[in-house]
């Protein structure tokens, strides 16, 4: 069990905290979903509560050097919803290193905090650690950064478990740059790790995952893994294609990635009935509001697409949910931002809300399904909503996560 921001003293101490404010922006720069923001409150007012003097920092999307990176990926707008949120100042600090950054952290007082700009402008940010380890200059340039950011320290706190999967600088070199140092955990990368963990560990049976969303390479791992673990996995979403097609299906213009076939195939037969496709399909010729669609079963014809999951398919599928006792759902089964496109996903949200109603516990993750919860009024009776896409997938998958490994146990 990892120490938490409980088990450190900070009055007075300047409290580096890595958060995961990767929300999305809109062309405006106005956040559209400020999830990760409200979920990062409860340890930003204790340490206020407790007289640090926090500074935030975070990543904001994957700026790749382009000339309106600086306006398009700039934390703050997030700063300025933080404040609001707080009911106090959060002051933006333009810069995450350099002379400007460190004046601004010197300059804060006992219960005051900043934000410092987004952490990615900088590279080094990113720099794999099996890319530094060949590269002598890309090492040496993420150490730079790395100690400059732990120099703004005297504590470090990880509550950022939407990245917990990546080996970014701020995530993981800043830490090992701090030992000796209390590096702790907040509160919400401890929930996460207590909802997430115990599902796993424990989970009680019936226990089911529903997989969504597009790209089947970025959930085999998690498939393979959660196949011992699960009594069912639904699958939904284009990625559903990848297995059908693989499996000899017609599914026309459909999104497939034929690099996997292979590999579905062996999962299929691995999982037997525990892997359970779609059985019919909503198709249409585009993608747009209010199209004209068909139900396919056999296949999808050669001009359209797949974009939902058909009645069949969501019958079959609440059936299963509505006798498990653990659910865990990631990724939508169609194109739920666009209706009629959305009729599956809003089907199995609500099948989760009932779940949870007859005392099962049940666990969204991933920025779109949990838009789709929310899009369908049923935040509040889901038990847990991950603030984790990718990271909640690999805890699924048991990969372990370097950045929490190397924090002070308890
Ligand atoms: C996420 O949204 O998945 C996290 O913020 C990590 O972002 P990344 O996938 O760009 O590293
Ligand atoms: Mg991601």
């Amino acid at each position: 069990m990892k120490k938490t921001v409980e088990d450190v003293t900070v009055r007075g101490k300047r409290v580096l905290v890595r958060l995961d404010l990767n929300v999305p922006l809109d062309s405006q720069q106005r956040i559209t979903d400020d999830r990760r923001v409200v979920a990062a409150l409860p340890t930003i007012r204790h340490l206020i509560e407790e007289g640090g003097r926090t500074i935030l920092m975070s990543h904001v999307g994957r700026p790749k050097g382009e000339p309106d990176d600086a306006v398009k990926f700039s934390l703050a707008p997030v700063a300025k919803r933080l404040g609001e949120l707080l009911g106090r100042e959060v002051a933006f600090v333009p810069d995450c290193i350099g002379d400007a950054t460190r004046a601004a952290a010197a300059a804060l007082g006992d219960g005051d905090v900043c934000l410092l700009e987004n952490l990615r402008f900088q590279d080094a940010e990113t720099t794999k650690d099996k890319d530094a380890k060949e590269n002598a200059r890309l090492r040496k340039e993420k150490d730079a950064f790395a100690s400059e950011l732990a120099d703004l320290g005297d504590v470090y706190v990880n509550d950022a478990f939407g990245t917990c999967h990546r080996d970014n600088a701020s995530m993981l070199t800043v830490p090992q740059i701090m030992s000796g140092k209390p590096r702790v955990v907040g509160y919400l990368v401890q929930r996460e790790l207590e909802f997430l963990g115990d599902a796993l560990a424990n989970p009680k049976k019936p226990f089911v995952c529903v997989l969504g969303g597009a790209k089947v390479s970025d959930k085999i791992g998690v498939i393979r893994s959660l196949l011992d673990k699960c009594d069912a996995i639904l699958v939904g979403g284009a990625m559903a294609f990848s297995f059908l097609a693989a499996g000899g299906m017609d599914t026309g213009m459909s999104r497939v990635e034929p690099d996997v076939f292979p590999t579905a195939r062996g999962l299929k037969r691995e999982a037997g009935d525990r892997l359970k496709l779609p059985v019919d399909f909503v198709s249409a010729v585009e993608i747009e509001e209010g199209a004209e669609t068909q139900v396919c079963t056999e296949e999808i014809p050669y001009d359209e697409m797949g974009l939902d999951i058909g009645p069949q398919s969501i019958a079959a599928f609440e059936q299963v949910i509505d006798t498990a006792k653990t659910i865990i759902w990631n990724g939508p089964l169609g194109v739920f931002e666009t209706p009629p496109f959305d009729a599956g996903t809003l089907a199995i949200a609500q099948a989760m809300a009932r779940a949870t109603a007859r005392g099962a516990t049940t666990i969204v993750g991933g920025g779109d399904s949990a838009v789709a919860i929310d899009k369908a009024g049923l935040a509040d009776r889901i038990t847990h909503i991950s603030t984790g896409g990718g990271a909640m997938l690999e805890f699924l998958e048991g990969k372990p996560f370097a950045a929490l490994d190397v924090l002070d146990d308890r």
